[in-house]
């Protein structure tokens, strides 16, 4: 690789680590923590004979960290190390498995997914099949996502040279092999996250552990990178996906036991229709066995609710960082969010980033919000991709104001007229994340301040 390859490469793995930094705690901090104890670990046994440590080829060993229950392959030399869930397989053949027991008896209130209400609902699910919330997680199938799987776009290098990793499809499943001196490990990408507006970032699972892979997809140029937080030579398979990070990214999952083991048979993955009007299968059972019943029954419109709670339904995933007070997936329409949710105070900010950004708090400070009854769905119809249709937006705008009243319309005339938002709704970086690097660490999401932006002219 060229010293410009590395920088471009390094560059990019920053940009990554910016827009997928992933909440509710950092993963930097996390993972940084646990490797340096491991490492402080094996130093301390390495010479002692212990079930915990055997050797994998000449030059690889493999070592148990005992208190995280995870297992370490590395040539003795820390710096370059691959982190899995499970012992390494001297084959290079992904183990399965076990099922832990089942100890969680929550069992799933009544979600269906989306494709059910299509049955009665088909436009409305037709349109809305094509929106971020829909597309945001989903099962791994062969061309189902983003990034190449041959060619020289397949690969990932390190910046040392005996650690890669290659994707590719093996008999109709996607992998991702990650290649270790002699060593290596096919290890399966079972489900994705993200629409890959900015990325994809893909979990696997070991038995009914969910983790996260260590390569991730950045659509802006079309890569894979190494995944937020992570390390360039430590390829971490260790990292646990818990049920808060799903909570935003799908519908439901039913978990067996803390903090990553599910019924894998139970996830109903991409944003569903029901976590904004609630489970559906007693409405769905109500209306299919009266099917001359023209007053729906047993679901929540929430145009019926007062404005609050239309707006806490939105802030489930969109008022920044929260501490899970209930179990995950309990929240439902109409009931109080402060019950199930404590908000952390750092994100109350303009923080403009994927997982930091906060449009309820930035909305209610603006004028509009404060003398009106606006909600989120006065500008975004949840059942439609409006993604970049600026004068879909516009005309939001013009439900209450009159274009004539824009300070600048005598000026600029009709050129005001397709575009409040790129005056009145700039583009915001992250204020969370000044210092060295900003401007790569930090993504542009709409400030969601109605105002007169001063500095915009
Ligand atoms: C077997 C038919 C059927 C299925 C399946 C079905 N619905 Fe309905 N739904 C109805 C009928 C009938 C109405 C009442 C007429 C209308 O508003 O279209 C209705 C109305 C609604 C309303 C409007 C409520 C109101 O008070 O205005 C919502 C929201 C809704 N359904 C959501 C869903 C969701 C979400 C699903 C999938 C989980 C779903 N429906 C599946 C038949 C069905
Ligand atoms: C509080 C809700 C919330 C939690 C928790 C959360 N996310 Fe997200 N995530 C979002 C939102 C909202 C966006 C999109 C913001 C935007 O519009 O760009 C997003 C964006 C993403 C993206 C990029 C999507 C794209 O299309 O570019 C990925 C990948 C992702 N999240 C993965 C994860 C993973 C993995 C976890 C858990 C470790 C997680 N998220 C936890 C709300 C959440
Ligand atoms: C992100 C949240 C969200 C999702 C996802 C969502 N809706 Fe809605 N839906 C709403 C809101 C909010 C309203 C209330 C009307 C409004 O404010 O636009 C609504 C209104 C409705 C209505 C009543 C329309 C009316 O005339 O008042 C129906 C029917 C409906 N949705 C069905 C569905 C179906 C079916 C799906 C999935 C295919 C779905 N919704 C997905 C938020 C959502
Ligand atoms: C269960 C969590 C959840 C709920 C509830 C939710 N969202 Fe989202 N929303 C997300 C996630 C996650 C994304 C990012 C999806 C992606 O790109 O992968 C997103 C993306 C969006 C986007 C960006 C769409 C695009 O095309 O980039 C808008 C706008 C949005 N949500 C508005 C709303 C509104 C309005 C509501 C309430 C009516 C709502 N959301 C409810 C989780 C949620
Ligand atoms: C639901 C009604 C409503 C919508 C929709 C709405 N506004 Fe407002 N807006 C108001 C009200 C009410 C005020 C305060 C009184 C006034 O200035 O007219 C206001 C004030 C403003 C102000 C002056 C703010 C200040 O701090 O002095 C600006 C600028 C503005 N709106 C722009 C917009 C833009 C741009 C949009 C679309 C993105 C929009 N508004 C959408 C109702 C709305
Ligand atoms: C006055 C209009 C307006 C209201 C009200 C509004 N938004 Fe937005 N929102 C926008 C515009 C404009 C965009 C940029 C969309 C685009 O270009 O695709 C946006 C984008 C988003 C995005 C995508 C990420 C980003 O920042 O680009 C999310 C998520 C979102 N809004 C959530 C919400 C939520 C949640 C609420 C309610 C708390 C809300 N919005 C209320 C106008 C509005
Ligand atoms: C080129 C940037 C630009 C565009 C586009 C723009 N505005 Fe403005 N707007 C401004 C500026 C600058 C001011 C403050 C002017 C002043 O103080 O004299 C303003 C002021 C306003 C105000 C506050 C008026 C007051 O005195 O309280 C409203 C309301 C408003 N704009 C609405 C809109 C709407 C609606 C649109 C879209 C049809 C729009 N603007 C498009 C730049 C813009």
């Amino acid at each position: 690789m060229s010293g410009k390859n590395i920088f471009l490469g390094l560059l990019l793995v920053a940009i990554v680590a910016a827009i997928l930094t992933l909440r509710p705690e950092s993963p930097d901090a996390e993972i940084a923590r646990n490797l340096a104890r491991k490492a402080n670990l094996a130093e301390s046994t390495r010479n002692i004979e212990s079930p915990g440590i055997f050797r994998i080829s000449d030059s690889l060993i493999a070592e148990r960290d005992a208190v995280g229950d995870t297992w370490m392959l590395s040539q003795g030399n820390y710096s370059t190390l691959v982190d899995l869930p499970f012992p390494p397989p001297r084959d290079g053949v992904f183990p399965i498995g076990e099922s832990v027991d089942d100890t969680d008896q929550r069992s799933n209130p009544g979600y269906l997914g989306a494709d059910v209400c299509a049955e009665c609902h088909r436009d409305r699910h037709k349109g809305f099949v094509e929106t971020a919330h829909h597309l945001t997680s989903g099962r791994v199938v062969p061309g189902g996502i983003h990034g190449h799987f041959d060619g020289p776009g397949s690969g990932l290098a390190t910046s040392d040279a005996a650690l890669s990793f290659k994707m590719s499809n093996l008999e109709d499943r996607l992998v991702q092999t990650v290649s270790y001196d002699d060593w290596h490990l096919d290890i399966p990408m079972d489900v994705f996250t993200g629409s890959a507006k900015s990325g994809q970032t893909m979990l696997y699972w070991h038995g009914d552990g969910l983790y996260q892979t260590h390569v991730s997809y950045l659509t802006k140029v079309d890569s894979w990178i190494k995944s937020p937080g992570y390390d360039d030579t430590v390829a971490v398979y260790s990292r646990v996906i818990r049920d808060s990070c799903l909570e935003c990214h799908i519908t439901f999952i039913k978990r067996k036991q803390a903090p990553n083991f599910y019924h894998r048979d139970s996830a109903v993955l991409g944003i569903s229709c029901e976590r904004c009007h609630g489970p559906g299968e007693t409405h769905v059972q109500y209306h299919r066995k009266f099917p001359e019943e023209k007053t729906s029954k047993h679901i929540i419109q929430p145009s019926d609710l007062t404005r609050q709670q239309q707006l806490e339904i939105c802030a489930q995933c969109h008022s920044g960082s929260f501490k899970l007070l209930s179990d995950a997936f309990s929240f439902v329409p109409g009931q109080k969010l402060s019950d199930h949710h404590k908000a952390i105070e750092s994100s109350a900010s303009g923080a403009s980033g994927v997982h930091t950004s906060n449009q309820l708090t930035r909305i209610s400070m603006s004028e509009c919000f404060q003398q009106s009854e606006m909600t989120c769905t006065t500008c975004h119809n949840p059942h439609e991709n409006q993604r970049g249709n600026t004068k879909v937006f516009t005309q939001a705008c013009i439900q209450c104001h009159q274009v004539e009243h824009c300070g600048m319309s005598a000026e600029l005339g009709n050129k005001i007229v397709d575009d409040c938002i790129r005056c009145h709704m700039p583009l915001a970086k992250n204020a969370d994340m000044q210092g060295a690097g900003a401007d790569l660490l930090s993504v542009e999401m709409v400030d969601h301040y109605i105002r007169v932006v001063k500095e915009e002219l």
